[in-house]
């Protein structure tokens, strides 16, 4: 790409990836279909789709030319499995092993290594569904549950996670659907996604109280129905086109997009100088000028999400001034800093905290993609840059982003796809 040229036009925001996978994997918790519109077209959800047809979940797209709506069924699962080769491309396939155990009393699933970003253990997920009432042991690389007494189903219970984990009370809240007897997920993570999952899981017939907050109570019924589901706009991909018109400057309007989920993005974008305006479903943005240096922490939702820690740091680099970073959900969420200072940037980290100080430009280079984020603030950082950057793996970017290069050029960006 050669940055440069400011973004200027209209877009459309895909579904949430983060919302999708879950809401793909519940699709194994009923013998009816589920129809779902929305879906976002990336890899991840390729990825998950392939998981649930090896497990025998029956896909179909009515409109062969639309990705985004699709109907899964999974009238028999033939094979309650996720092999090492599917879940070490994606953890999230971690999210089958909840359905599965509920609806068969029985799964083995790969246990995820660690990733880029951290060690992301699964230590939660394992002890909640022990606490339902499932033997789970680890052999040989999987995790291999079964409910202990056969024919007979998950048992609610009190779980309190030692730490807020957004798979972790997603797994959980899809056991607990099909559980006999109350479950309570206390320390519950309430990030927009997990309250569009339980949605659908209503819509399924799931009894779920408490969506939204941190404490969910989940009645379990003996099975759950067919039911149709919109997902939810993807706040990431919103945010991470919101830092890119802020580092190039412009005007963009993102539509189909949930500005109530990004409250917190929002406000350290308006810090840094970018104009914003709303509706219910659309956001428009414009600046001029520099962006002014935006200090902040990631945390669990409502404050600043992690998956936009990266982008903004793009936005921050080119700032006049300095700004500091804490990154406090995963403990090696930095990888793009190097990157960003081979195109100039003056970023230093400390611990958990990227010191950054403001160039005025920065300049073209090669750089690697580590991680799906970090591939996005490449991407901005590119935009921006003086000359032409190159970003190499970018099917980081492809696991996550829904045609993220064509999104762009429709901004007016000069950004292209080499093979
Ligand atoms: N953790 C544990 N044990 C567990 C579960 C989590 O120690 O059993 C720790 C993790 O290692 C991490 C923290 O708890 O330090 C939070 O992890 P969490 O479980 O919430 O992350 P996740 O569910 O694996 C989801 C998103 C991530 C996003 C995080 C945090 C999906 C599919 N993935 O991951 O999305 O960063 O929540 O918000 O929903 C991305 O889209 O780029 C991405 C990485």
């Amino acid at each position: 790409m050669t940055g440069g040229a400011p973004l200027k036009g209209e877009i459309m925001i895909a579904g949430a990836k983060n919302a999708a996978l879950p809401i793909l994997c519940a699709s194994l918790l009923t013998t009816d279909p589920v129809e779902l519109f929305n879906v976002p077209d990336l890899q991840d959800v390729r990825t998950m789709l392939k998981l649930l047809q090896q497990m025998g979940v029956a896909l179909e797209f009515p409109n062969p030319n639309d990705r985004s709506h699709l109907i899964l069924q999974a009238k028999e699962i033939t094979s309650p499995e996720a092999p090492y080769e599917l879940v070490k491309t994606m953890r999230a396939s971690i999210l089958v092993l909840g359905p599965l155990l509920a609806r068969m009393g029985r799964a083995t699933v790969s246990l995820p290594g660690g990733c880029a970003i951290g060690a992301r253990p699964v230590d939660q997920h394992i002890k909640g569904l022990k606490a339902m009432g499932a033997g789970i042991q680890i052999r040989k690389g999987f995790i291999v549950a079964k409910i202990a007494e056969p024919n007979t189903r998950l048992q609610g219970n009190a779980i309190l996670t030692d730490m807020i984990t957004v798979t972790g009370t997603e797994n959980l809240l899809m056991a607990a659907c099909l559980a006999q007897g109350t479950t309570i997920l206390e320390n519950a993570a309430r990030e927009p996604e997990v309250g569009d999952l339980a949605e659908l899981l209503v819509k399924m017939g799931a009894k779920i109280s408490g969506i939204g907050s941190d404490r969910l109570v989940i009645e379990g019924v003996p099975t759950l129905h067919g039911a149709s589901h919109h997902v939810i706009a993807d706040r990431i991909e919103t945010g991470t086109f919101l830092c890119a018109v802020a580092a190039t400057g412009g005007e963009i309007v993102l539509k189909n997009c949930r500005p109530d989920t990004l409250d917190a993005v929002l406000v350290k974008l308006k810090e840094a100088g970018l104009k914003i305006k709303k509706g219910a479903d659309w956001i428009s943005a414009s600046m001029s000028g520099r962006p002014k240096p935006v200090s902040f922490r990631t945390s669990e939702y409502p404050a600043f999400p992690t998956d936009m820690q990266a982008q903004f740091m793009a936005l921050n680099a080119i700032a006049g001034g300095a700004s500091r970073i804490t990154e406090t959900i995963f403990e090696n969420r930095f990888m793009h800093v190097q990157e960003l200072n081979r195109l100039g940037a003056d970023i230093s980290i400390e611990g958990n905290t990227a010191i950054v100080e403001g160039v005025d430009k920065l300049s073209g280079a090669t750089v690697m993609a580590t991680d799906l984020r970090a591939s996005a603030s490449l991407v901005i950082a590119g935009l921006a840059a003086q000359g032409e950057t190159q970003v190499d793996r970018i099917y980081h970017l492809d696991r996550g982003y829904d045609r993220m290069e064509q999104k762009l050029t429709q901004l007016g960006a000069n950004i292209r796809r080499m093979k």
